[in-house]
């Protein structure tokens, strides 16, 4: 058969797996024609070294870092034009940036209740950027769409008429999802969720591609796990737990060398760096999440997994690109999460920067 299938990288545990990132470094190497945002919209924020320059995007793909590649917002993400217009301008994309005409649009209204509404503020811990009444409102039939805003005239685009006609054509599609499986409202831990489902199914058909027109899919797992918001997590790194955990015995002392002071997990969350980018929320830090990692796999369809913030735990691994100069220990780590996930790990980033990555795939 004629054409190409599309690549879809998402997340896997709980959001802020360091996606932006991934699709920063497959951007730059890959040199995609079409790289895609889906999932639910500004509430996600990506962050991405380029020149040495930090972004946070909430709007804007990743692969944005490639001048060769269009970018597309697809019709099942909300958008907030304000923030759209923005990001257009700090990463200079006029002109070949587009979002679908069925791009549902965040207004005031819903972002002061999302920061007004006692249950989504402080049971949810949402992030306040109106996607959850957004979403509510189009599931009414009541929002408006992108096509009615004379703001965004310009960008406006048919994203699935787009990405087929590519991909027909044999050019290479990327899909960047955001959040992570442990938030999809379907599948992850609710209601302490966000309100959309955020699996690999869904980031297609937010951009209007079918399964069949997929060809892999990326789960994308930090080296430990992260949570920002409310919710359970499992094997969360504190006091008492600490004891059955020698690396984090070891990552504490690095810490408490820095003058770190605080409960352990806070100690352990500032010491990674882990500040949530659009809200600035301290995330919470646990061991490795086996069982959801597997889970969300499965339900990813995963074909490939990428792993990142090795360098975070395992120092002595920061901007390694060649797999035999891991440090046994990191080895260790990465073989025993291929081991009980059942998945290839393909990836490994071991940096902020896109060129940070250790790349495992066949050429
Ligand atoms: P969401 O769509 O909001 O889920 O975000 P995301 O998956 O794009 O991740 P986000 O950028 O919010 O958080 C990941 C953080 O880890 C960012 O600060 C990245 O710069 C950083 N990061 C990603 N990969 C690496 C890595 O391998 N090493 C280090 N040191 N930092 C990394
Ligand atoms: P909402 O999506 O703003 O409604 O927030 C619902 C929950 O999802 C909260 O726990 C948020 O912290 C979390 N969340 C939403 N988007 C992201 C993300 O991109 N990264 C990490 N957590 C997120
Ligand atoms: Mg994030």
């Amino acid at each position: 058969m004629d054409g190409n299938k599309a690549t879809i990288v998402v997340g896997g545990h709980f959001g802020d797996e360091g996606k932006g990132k991934v699709i920063s470094y497959l951007a730059t190497k890959d040199e995609p024609d079409i790289v895609a945002r889906a999932g639910v919209g500004p509430n996600a924020g990506h962050t991405i070294y380029k020149d040495g320059k930090e972004y946070g995007l909430r709007m804007v793909p990743c692969g944005f870092v490639n001048p060769g590649s269009k970018l597309l917002i697809g019709a099942g993400v909300l958008v907030d034009v304000e923030c759209f217009l923005r990001e257009v301008k700090t990463t200079g994309t006029q002109g070949r940036i587009f979002l679908d005409k069925r791009c549902a649009i965040i207004e005031a209204r819903h972002k002061e209740q999302d920061s007004s509404n006692k249950y989504l503020k402080e049971k949810v811990g949402t992030t306040g950027s109106g996607c959850g009444p957004a979403n509510a409102e189009r599931a009414n039939r009541t929002i408006k769409l992108a096509q009615e805003m004379p703001e965004v005239s310009k960008y406006i685009a048919d994203v699935p008429l787009e990405v087929n006609t590519a991909l027909k054509a044999g050019k290479n599609v990327l899909i960047e999802a955001s959040q992570g499986f442990g938030l999809s409202l379907f599948y992850g831990t609710y209601p302490f969720v966000t309100s959309k489902d955020t699996s690999a199914s869904m980031a297609a058909t937010d951009i209007g591609v079918g399964p069949t027109k997929i060809k892999d899919v990326i789960v994308v797992f930090k080296a430990y796990t992260t949570r920002v918001g409310a919710g359970p997590m499992e094997h969360y790194i504190d006091e008492s737990s600490i004891k059955d955990y020698p690396l984090w015995q070891e990552v504490l002392e690095e810490a408490k060398k820095k003058g770190l002071t605080g409960a352990v997990n806070e100690i352990l969350s500032k010491h990674l760096g882990e500040k949530g980018t659009v809200t600035g929320r301290s995330r919470r830090v646990g061991d490795f999440d086996y069982g959801l990692a597997k889970y969300s796999s499965m339900v990813n369809g995963a074909t490939q997994l990428c792993i990142t913030c090795l360098d975070k735990i395992f120092p002595e691994c920061k901007g390694v690109k060649d797999y035999g100069k891991l440090s046994q220990r990191a080895k260790d780590h990465i073989k025993r999460i291929e081991k009980e996930v059942g998945v290839n790990v393909t990836m490994i980033s071991t940096g902020p920067n896109p060129e940070d990555m250790t790349d495992l795939r066949k050429k």
